[in-house]
Protein backbone atom coordinates (compact mmCIF):
# COMPACT_ATOMS: atom_id res chain seq x y z
CA UNK A 1 0.00 0.00 0.00
CA UNK A 2 1.04 3.46 0.21
CA UNK A 3 2.55 3.76 3.33
CA UNK A 4 4.96 1.07 2.21
CA UNK A 5 5.53 2.59 -1.17
CA UNK A 6 6.74 5.84 0.46
CA UNK A 7 8.60 4.14 3.44
CA UNK A 8 10.72 1.65 0.89
CA UNK A 9 11.56 5.40 -1.28
CA UNK A 10 12.46 6.95 2.36
CA UNK A 11 14.82 4.08 2.72
CA UNK A 12 16.65 5.28 0.12
CA UNK A 13 16.37 8.99 -0.53
CA UNK A 14 16.96 9.57 3.43
CA UNK A 15 20.55 11.08 4.45
CA UNK A 16 20.79 10.71 8.49
CA UNK A 17 22.69 12.91 10.32
CA UNK A 18 26.02 10.31 11.07
CA UNK A 19 25.88 9.68 6.85
CA UNK A 20 25.93 13.43 6.14
CA UNK A 21 29.05 13.77 9.02
CA UNK A 22 30.84 11.07 7.16
CA UNK A 23 30.75 12.41 3.72
CA UNK A 24 31.06 16.07 5.52
CA UNK A 25 34.71 14.59 6.79
CA UNK A 26 35.64 12.75 3.22
CA UNK A 27 34.63 16.22 1.22
CA UNK A 28 37.36 17.94 3.81
CA UNK A 29 40.10 15.70 2.98
CA UNK A 30 39.50 16.13 -0.77
CA UNK A 31 39.20 19.66 -0.42
CA UNK A 32 42.93 19.22 0.68
CA UNK A 33 44.43 16.55 -1.77
CA UNK A 34 42.83 18.52 -4.66
CA UNK A 35 45.36 21.62 -3.59
CA UNK A 36 48.23 19.61 -2.99
CA UNK A 37 48.67 18.68 -6.36
CA UNK A 38 46.99 18.17 -10.00
CA UNK A 39 45.01 14.67 -10.47
CA UNK A 40 42.54 14.67 -8.32
CA UNK A 41 38.87 14.36 -8.26
CA UNK A 42 38.45 17.72 -6.61
CA UNK A 43 40.77 20.57 -8.97
CA UNK A 44 40.30 23.03 -6.64
CA UNK A 45 41.51 25.49 -9.94
CA UNK A 46 43.33 28.75 -8.68
CA UNK A 47 41.29 31.59 -10.17
CA UNK A 48 44.36 34.19 -10.37
CA UNK A 49 41.53 36.44 -8.29
CA UNK A 50 43.98 37.84 -5.22
CA UNK A 51 42.52 40.77 -4.27
CA UNK A 52 39.12 40.91 -2.66
CA UNK A 53 37.39 43.94 -3.68
CA UNK A 54 37.43 47.11 -1.00
CA UNK A 55 33.94 48.50 -2.65
CA UNK A 56 35.57 51.64 -4.18
CA UNK A 57 36.46 50.32 -7.88
CA UNK A 58 34.82 52.08 -9.96
CA UNK A 59 34.09 52.25 -13.92
CA UNK A 60 32.01 50.88 -16.69
CA UNK A 61 32.78 46.97 -17.70
CA UNK A 62 31.17 44.50 -20.44
CA UNK A 63 30.16 40.75 -18.75
CA UNK A 64 29.66 37.94 -20.77
CA UNK A 65 27.86 34.99 -18.84
CA UNK A 66 27.80 31.50 -20.41
CA UNK A 67 26.94 28.65 -17.82
CA UNK A 68 23.56 29.23 -16.47
CA UNK A 69 20.27 28.84 -17.51
CA UNK A 70 20.56 32.18 -19.66
CA UNK A 71 23.24 33.06 -21.50
CA UNK A 72 23.91 36.69 -20.86
CA UNK A 73 25.41 40.28 -22.49
CA UNK A 74 25.68 42.35 -19.43
CA UNK A 75 27.02 46.46 -19.20
CA UNK A 76 28.31 46.66 -15.47
CA UNK A 77 28.76 49.98 -13.94
CA UNK A 78 30.73 50.20 -11.11
CA UNK A 79 29.82 53.61 -9.11
CA UNK A 80 32.12 53.06 -6.38
CA UNK A 81 30.37 53.25 -2.70
CA UNK A 82 29.97 49.41 -2.90
CA UNK A 83 27.12 50.37 -5.39
CA UNK A 84 26.38 48.67 -8.77
CA UNK A 85 24.22 49.11 -11.94
CA UNK A 86 23.39 46.56 -14.22
CA UNK A 87 22.03 46.34 -17.92
CA UNK A 88 21.50 43.14 -19.51
CA UNK A 89 20.26 41.27 -22.20
CA UNK A 90 19.58 37.47 -22.12
CA UNK A 91 19.76 35.23 -24.89
CA UNK A 92 18.87 31.20 -25.22
CA UNK A 93 21.60 29.17 -26.43
CA UNK A 94 20.17 26.57 -29.50
CA UNK A 95 20.96 23.14 -28.71
CA UNK A 96 22.56 23.26 -31.64
CA UNK A 97 25.40 25.31 -30.83
CA UNK A 98 25.59 23.60 -27.50
CA UNK A 99 26.99 20.07 -29.12
CA UNK A 100 28.73 20.88 -32.26
CA UNK A 101 31.65 22.66 -33.36
CA UNK A 102 33.25 25.41 -30.82
CA UNK A 103 33.22 28.46 -33.77
CA UNK A 104 29.23 27.73 -34.15
CA UNK A 105 29.11 28.67 -30.81
CA UNK A 106 31.38 31.06 -29.47
CA UNK A 107 30.09 33.26 -33.07
CA UNK A 108 26.78 33.00 -31.36
CA UNK A 109 28.43 34.86 -28.32
CA UNK A 110 30.37 37.07 -30.25
CA UNK A 111 26.88 38.19 -32.52
CA UNK A 112 25.04 38.15 -29.08
CA UNK A 113 27.82 41.05 -28.07
CA UNK A 114 27.33 42.74 -31.23
CA UNK A 115 23.42 42.98 -30.91
CA UNK A 116 24.08 44.28 -27.23
CA UNK A 117 26.50 47.07 -27.83
CA UNK A 118 24.64 47.89 -30.89
CA UNK A 119 21.24 48.19 -28.92
CA UNK A 120 22.53 50.30 -25.95
CA UNK A 121 24.76 52.60 -28.44
CA UNK A 122 27.80 51.37 -26.69
CA UNK A 123 30.36 53.62 -27.72
CA UNK A 124 33.47 51.27 -29.28
CA UNK A 125 36.03 54.09 -30.38
CA UNK A 126 38.77 52.14 -27.66
CA UNK A 127 38.98 48.62 -26.66
CA UNK A 128 36.05 47.49 -24.36
CA UNK A 129 37.13 44.91 -21.74
CA UNK A 130 35.08 42.15 -21.04
CA UNK A 131 34.92 39.87 -18.16
CA UNK A 132 33.92 36.35 -19.23
CA UNK A 133 32.00 34.34 -17.07
CA UNK A 134 32.43 30.68 -18.04
CA UNK A 135 31.61 28.11 -15.81
CA UNK A 136 32.55 25.48 -16.82
CA UNK A 137 35.97 23.48 -15.59
CA UNK A 138 38.95 25.08 -17.23
CA UNK A 139 42.94 24.76 -16.47
CA UNK A 140 43.27 28.51 -15.79
CA UNK A 141 46.86 29.42 -16.33
CA UNK A 142 46.26 33.53 -15.95
CA UNK A 143 43.57 35.87 -15.30
CA UNK A 144 42.96 36.00 -19.25
CA UNK A 145 43.60 32.45 -20.40
CA UNK A 146 41.94 29.22 -19.73
CA UNK A 147 41.89 25.75 -21.04
CA UNK A 148 38.71 23.91 -21.06
CA UNK A 149 38.98 20.54 -19.32
CA UNK A 150 35.69 19.27 -19.99
CA UNK A 151 32.07 20.32 -20.45
CA UNK A 152 29.49 19.95 -17.94
CA UNK A 153 25.93 20.72 -17.87
CA UNK A 154 25.00 19.19 -21.17
CA UNK A 155 27.46 20.85 -23.36
CA UNK A 156 29.40 18.87 -25.38
CA UNK A 157 31.13 20.55 -28.38
CA UNK A 158 34.34 18.19 -28.48
CA UNK A 159 36.51 20.48 -30.25
CA UNK A 160 36.55 23.17 -27.30
CA UNK A 161 38.41 20.89 -24.93
CA UNK A 162 42.03 21.74 -24.08
CA UNK A 163 41.55 25.13 -26.21
CA UNK A 164 42.29 28.64 -24.40
CA UNK A 165 38.37 29.66 -24.05
CA UNK A 166 39.75 33.31 -24.11
CA UNK A 167 41.36 33.20 -27.00
CA UNK A 168 38.60 31.65 -29.15
CA UNK A 169 36.31 34.50 -28.13
CA UNK A 170 38.76 36.96 -29.03
CA UNK A 171 38.79 35.30 -32.52
CA UNK A 172 34.95 35.48 -32.67
CA UNK A 173 34.44 38.81 -31.66
CA UNK A 174 37.03 39.72 -34.18
CA UNK A 175 35.61 37.73 -37.15
CA UNK A 176 32.73 39.69 -36.06
CA UNK A 177 34.99 43.05 -35.99
CA UNK A 178 33.76 43.69 -32.41
CA UNK A 179 35.79 45.95 -30.72
CA UNK A 180 36.03 44.62 -27.35
CA UNK A 181 38.85 42.24 -25.74
CA UNK A 182 38.43 39.91 -23.06
CA UNK A 183 40.78 40.90 -19.77
CA UNK A 184 39.15 38.85 -17.39
CA UNK A 185 38.13 34.87 -17.55
CA UNK A 186 35.70 33.80 -14.50
CA UNK A 187 33.87 31.47 -12.83
CA UNK A 188 29.93 32.02 -11.66
CA UNK A 189 31.20 31.05 -8.07
CA UNK A 190 34.44 33.47 -8.23
CA UNK A 191 31.55 35.81 -9.63
CA UNK A 192 29.32 35.11 -6.73
CA UNK A 193 32.04 36.03 -4.30
CA UNK A 194 33.61 38.81 -5.15
CA UNK A 195 30.31 40.99 -6.48
CA UNK A 196 29.22 39.94 -2.81
CA UNK A 197 32.55 40.77 -1.12
CA UNK A 198 31.81 44.52 -3.18
CA UNK A 199 29.49 45.26 -0.27
CA UNK A 200 30.41 42.95 2.03
CA UNK A 201 33.45 42.24 3.02
CA UNK A 202 33.03 39.13 5.64
CA UNK A 203 32.36 36.90 2.17
CA UNK A 204 34.11 34.15 2.19
CA UNK A 205 32.61 31.47 0.03
CA UNK A 206 30.64 32.06 -3.67
CA UNK A 207 28.25 29.22 -4.02
CA UNK A 208 25.88 28.52 -7.00
CA UNK A 209 22.87 25.93 -6.11
CA UNK A 210 21.62 26.13 -10.28
CA UNK A 211 21.47 24.09 -13.58
CA UNK A 212 25.10 22.71 -11.76
CA UNK A 213 26.15 23.41 -8.75
CA UNK A 214 29.82 24.50 -7.39
CA UNK A 215 31.47 26.67 -4.94
CA UNK A 216 34.70 28.80 -4.84
CA UNK A 217 36.61 30.24 -1.75
CA UNK A 218 39.57 32.95 0.00
CA UNK A 219 42.38 29.97 0.67
CA UNK A 220 45.74 31.22 2.17
CA UNK A 221 48.16 30.47 -0.69
CA UNK A 222 50.48 28.82 1.73
CA UNK A 223 48.21 26.19 1.90
CA UNK A 224 48.24 25.42 -2.21
CA UNK A 225 51.15 23.39 -2.32
CA UNK A 226 50.30 22.86 -6.09
CA UNK A 227 50.57 26.71 -6.92
CA UNK A 228 53.50 27.62 -8.71
CA UNK A 229 52.69 31.12 -9.76
CA UNK A 230 55.05 32.81 -8.02
CA UNK A 231 54.85 34.83 -4.83
CA UNK A 232 51.77 36.70 -3.83
CA UNK A 233 51.11 39.88 -2.70
CA UNK A 234 47.50 38.98 -0.32
CA UNK A 235 48.99 35.62 0.43
CA UNK A 236 45.27 34.71 -0.57
CA UNK A 237 43.52 33.32 -3.77
CA UNK A 238 39.98 32.42 -4.89
CA UNK A 239 40.15 28.33 -5.08
CA UNK A 240 37.40 27.22 -7.65
CA UNK A 241 36.59 24.15 -6.33
CA UNK A 242 34.46 22.54 -9.02
CA UNK A 243 33.01 20.36 -6.36
CA UNK A 244 30.28 18.83 -8.49
CA UNK A 245 33.17 16.25 -9.18
CA UNK A 246 32.97 15.49 -5.69
CA UNK A 247 33.12 11.42 -5.39
CA UNK A 248 33.09 10.37 -8.79
CA UNK A 249 34.53 7.37 -7.02
CA UNK A 250 31.40 6.83 -5.24
CA UNK A 251 32.28 5.83 -2.15
CA UNK A 252 30.64 7.98 0.55
CA UNK A 253 27.55 9.32 -1.46
CA UNK A 254 24.28 7.57 -1.08
CA UNK A 255 23.91 6.81 -5.30
CA UNK A 256 21.20 4.96 -5.75
CA UNK A 257 19.79 2.86 -8.43
CA UNK A 258 17.84 6.08 -9.77
CA UNK A 259 20.87 7.84 -10.02
CA UNK A 260 22.46 5.15 -11.72
CA UNK A 261 20.71 4.80 -14.83
CA UNK A 262 19.80 8.90 -15.36
CA UNK A 263 24.08 9.30 -14.95
CA UNK A 264 24.20 6.33 -17.35
CA UNK A 265 22.17 8.67 -19.96
CA UNK A 266 23.74 11.77 -19.68
CA UNK A 267 26.33 13.45 -21.23
CA UNK A 268 28.74 12.92 -19.38
CA UNK A 269 28.53 8.99 -17.33
CA UNK A 270 30.48 8.74 -14.25
CA UNK A 271 31.49 12.79 -14.19
CA UNK A 272 29.82 15.43 -11.79
CA UNK A 273 28.56 12.56 -9.27
CA UNK A 274 27.33 15.40 -6.58
CA UNK A 275 26.17 17.93 -9.21
CA UNK A 276 24.05 15.11 -10.69
CA UNK A 277 22.29 14.76 -6.85
CA UNK A 278 21.91 18.26 -6.09
CA UNK A 279 21.64 20.58 -9.17
CA UNK A 280 18.34 21.83 -11.41
CA UNK A 281 19.64 19.92 -14.36
CA UNK A 282 18.91 16.77 -13.08
CA UNK A 283 16.55 16.34 -9.98
CA UNK A 284 13.03 16.43 -12.00
CA UNK A 285 15.31 13.43 -14.04
CA UNK A 286 15.82 11.78 -11.02
CA UNK A 287 11.89 12.52 -9.68
CA UNK A 288 11.41 11.12 -13.26
CA UNK A 289 13.05 7.91 -12.90
CA UNK A 290 11.20 6.64 -9.90
CA UNK A 291 8.13 7.88 -11.70
CA UNK A 292 9.30 5.36 -14.55
CA UNK A 293 9.84 2.16 -12.39
CA UNK A 294 6.62 2.72 -10.29
CA UNK A 295 4.78 2.73 -13.42
CA UNK A 296 6.29 -0.15 -14.32
CA UNK A 297 5.46 -1.95 -11.16
CA UNK A 298 2.15 -0.79 -11.50
CA UNK A 299 2.01 1.23 -8.15
CA UNK A 300 1.45 4.40 -10.03
CA UNK A 301 -1.17 5.69 -12.22
CA UNK A 302 -3.04 2.27 -12.45
CA UNK A 303 0.74 0.80 -14.49
CA UNK A 304 -0.12 3.46 -17.48
CA UNK A 305 2.50 5.98 -18.48
CA UNK A 306 2.68 8.77 -20.99
CA UNK A 307 5.21 9.70 -23.86
CA UNK A 308 6.33 12.44 -22.11
CA UNK A 309 6.93 10.34 -18.93
CA UNK A 310 9.30 8.30 -20.91
CA UNK A 311 11.15 10.68 -22.49
CA UNK A 312 13.77 11.96 -20.56
CA UNK A 313 14.25 14.99 -19.17
CA UNK A 314 10.84 16.04 -19.31
CA UNK A 315 9.79 15.98 -16.12
CA UNK A 316 11.24 19.40 -15.09
CA UNK A 317 13.10 20.23 -11.84
CA UNK A 318 10.65 23.58 -12.19
CA UNK A 319 7.63 21.37 -12.20
CA UNK A 320 8.99 19.83 -8.60
CA UNK A 321 9.09 23.58 -7.33
CA UNK A 322 5.53 23.64 -8.70
CA UNK A 323 4.19 20.37 -7.22
CA UNK A 324 6.26 21.21 -3.58
CA UNK A 325 4.29 24.50 -3.66
CA UNK A 326 0.80 23.18 -3.76
CA UNK A 327 -0.99 23.57 -0.44
CA UNK A 328 -4.39 22.27 -1.54
CA UNK A 329 -5.56 19.36 0.18
CA UNK A 330 -6.50 17.30 -3.02
CA UNK A 331 -3.25 18.14 -4.81
CA UNK A 332 -4.89 20.09 -7.34
CA UNK A 333 -2.23 21.55 -8.84
CA UNK A 334 -0.38 18.56 -9.29
CA UNK A 335 -2.73 17.01 -10.85
CA UNK A 336 -2.45 20.12 -13.46
CA UNK A 337 1.15 19.10 -14.11
CA UNK A 338 0.72 15.42 -14.40
CA UNK A 339 -2.32 16.29 -16.52
CA UNK A 340 -1.29 18.89 -18.80
CA UNK A 341 2.29 18.67 -18.68
CA UNK A 342 3.12 15.24 -18.76
CA UNK A 343 -0.15 13.80 -20.31
CA UNK A 344 -0.80 11.25 -17.38
CA UNK A 345 -4.69 11.01 -17.92
CA UNK A 346 -6.00 10.07 -14.82
CA UNK A 347 -3.44 10.72 -11.64
CA UNK A 348 -5.76 9.72 -8.56
CA UNK A 349 -5.28 11.07 -5.14
CA UNK A 350 -3.09 8.30 -3.97
CA UNK A 351 -0.94 9.13 -6.89
CA UNK A 352 -0.82 12.58 -6.73
CA UNK A 353 0.78 12.39 -3.19
CA UNK A 354 2.96 9.62 -3.89
CA UNK A 355 4.84 12.06 -6.44
CA UNK A 356 4.90 14.80 -4.34
CA UNK A 357 6.22 12.65 -1.67
CA UNK A 358 9.33 11.39 -4.36
CA UNK A 359 9.74 15.27 -5.26
CA UNK A 360 10.53 16.03 -1.66
CA UNK A 361 12.80 13.06 -1.04
CA UNK A 362 14.89 13.90 -4.23
CA UNK A 363 14.92 17.88 -3.22
CA UNK A 364 15.58 17.56 0.59
CA UNK A 365 18.44 15.20 -0.42
CA UNK A 366 20.15 18.04 -2.45
CA UNK A 367 19.65 20.39 0.26
CA UNK A 368 21.34 18.51 2.74
CA UNK A 369 24.13 17.64 0.42
CA UNK A 370 24.72 21.07 -0.35
CA UNK A 371 24.70 21.85 3.30
CA UNK A 372 27.54 19.20 3.19
CA UNK A 373 29.62 21.14 0.36
CA UNK A 374 29.14 24.49 2.34
CA UNK A 375 30.16 23.06 5.99
CA UNK A 376 33.37 21.46 4.77
CA UNK A 377 34.48 24.32 2.89
CA UNK A 378 34.10 26.61 6.36
CA UNK A 379 35.59 23.82 8.06
CA UNK A 380 38.77 23.72 5.31
CA UNK A 381 38.58 27.45 6.03
CA UNK A 382 38.63 27.15 9.56
CA UNK A 383 35.98 29.69 9.78
CA UNK A 384 33.18 27.57 12.12
CA UNK A 385 33.97 29.63 15.32
CA UNK A 386 34.94 33.15 13.41
CA UNK A 387 31.84 32.60 10.93
CA UNK A 388 31.96 34.02 7.60
CA UNK A 389 29.18 35.34 4.56
CA UNK A 390 28.35 32.45 2.35
CA UNK A 391 26.97 34.33 -1.28
CA UNK A 392 24.60 31.62 -2.94
CA UNK A 393 22.88 32.51 -6.41
CA UNK A 394 21.01 29.82 -8.97
CA UNK A 395 17.75 28.93 -9.55
CA UNK A 396 17.16 25.99 -7.50
CA UNK A 397 18.30 28.28 -3.89
CA UNK A 398 16.47 31.06 -5.41
CA UNK A 399 13.50 29.54 -6.58
CA UNK A 400 13.06 26.20 -5.07
CA UNK A 401 10.55 26.09 -1.75
CA UNK A 402 11.93 25.27 1.89
CA UNK A 403 15.74 24.83 -0.19
CA UNK A 404 16.99 27.07 2.34
CA UNK A 405 15.49 26.41 5.21
CA UNK A 406 16.30 22.49 4.44
CA UNK A 407 19.97 23.13 4.08
CA UNK A 408 19.85 25.39 7.09
CA UNK A 409 18.44 21.79 9.36
CA UNK A 410 21.59 19.82 8.20
CA UNK A 411 24.34 22.64 8.74
CA UNK A 412 23.01 22.46 11.88
CA UNK A 413 23.25 18.69 12.46
CA UNK A 414 26.68 19.05 11.06
CA UNK A 415 28.01 22.23 13.16
CA UNK A 416 25.76 22.29 16.22
CA UNK A 417 25.64 26.07 17.63
CA UNK A 418 28.29 27.01 15.21
CA UNK A 419 25.83 27.10 12.44
CA UNK A 420 24.98 30.39 13.27
CA UNK A 421 28.19 32.21 12.37
CA UNK A 422 27.58 30.48 8.95
CA UNK A 423 25.53 33.78 7.20
CA UNK A 424 23.93 32.17 4.05
CA UNK A 425 22.51 35.38 1.55
CA UNK A 426 20.90 35.08 -1.44
CA UNK A 427 23.41 36.92 -4.29
CA UNK A 428 21.50 37.83 -7.12
CA UNK A 429 23.52 38.41 -10.45
CA UNK A 430 26.51 38.41 -8.35
CA UNK A 431 28.63 36.22 -11.25
CA UNK A 432 28.06 39.40 -13.62
CA UNK A 433 28.91 42.00 -11.71
CA UNK A 434 31.28 39.92 -10.12
CA UNK A 435 32.88 39.62 -13.80
CA UNK A 436 32.97 43.40 -13.74
CA UNK A 437 34.48 43.82 -10.54
CA UNK A 438 37.32 41.42 -11.46
CA UNK A 439 37.86 42.92 -14.94
CA UNK A 440 38.12 46.68 -12.77
CA UNK A 441 40.64 45.13 -10.92
CA UNK A 442 42.99 43.46 -13.68
C1 LIG B 1 23.15 33.55 -12.58
C2 LIG B 1 24.58 33.90 -12.84
O1 LIG B 1 22.57 34.53 -11.76
O2 LIG B 1 23.09 32.31 -11.93
C3 LIG B 1 25.24 32.80 -13.67
O3 LIG B 1 24.66 35.13 -13.53
C4 LIG B 1 25.10 31.49 -12.96
O4 LIG B 1 26.60 33.08 -13.85
C5 LIG B 1 23.64 31.24 -12.70
O5 LIG B 1 25.67 30.45 -13.74
C6 LIG B 1 23.39 29.98 -11.97
O6 LIG B 1 22.01 29.73 -11.89
P1 LIG B 1 21.18 28.95 -13.01
O7 LIG B 1 20.02 28.50 -12.25
O8 LIG B 1 20.85 29.97 -14.06
O9 LIG B 1 22.07 27.87 -13.51
C1 LIG C 1 29.29 23.16 -13.27
C2 LIG C 1 30.58 23.77 -13.79
C3 LIG C 1 31.15 24.80 -12.82
C4 LIG C 1 30.06 25.79 -12.46
C5 LIG C 1 28.81 25.09 -11.94
C6 LIG C 1 27.69 26.06 -11.60
O1 LIG C 1 29.59 22.39 -12.16
O2 LIG C 1 31.53 22.77 -14.07
O3 LIG C 1 32.26 25.47 -13.38
O4 LIG C 1 30.55 26.69 -11.50
O5 LIG C 1 28.35 24.17 -12.91
O6 LIG C 1 27.26 26.79 -12.71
Amino acid sequence: DESEVVSALEDIFVIRPQTLRNICKHFVDELTLGLKEDGHTLKMIPSYVSHRPTGKETGSYLALDLGGTNFRVCEVYLEGDSKVRLTQKKFTIPDYAKCGQSDVLFDFLADSVLTFITENHIPTESDIPLGFTFSFPVNQTAIDKGYLMVWTKGFDCKDTINKDVVALLNEALARKNVKVHVTALVNDTVGTLMSHAYNDPGTFVGVILGTGTNAAYVEKVSAIPKWKGGPVESGEMIINCEWGAFDNERVVLPFNKYDQKMDEESTNPGEQTFEKMISGMYLGEIVRQVIVELVQRRILFGGVSSPEIETPYKFETAYMSRIERDHTSDLLDTKMVLQELLNIPYPAPRDRRIVRRICELVATRAARLSAVGVAAVVTKMERVEDGCTVAIDGSVYEHYPHFGNRMKDALHELLGMFEENVNIVLGKDGSSVGAGVIAALA
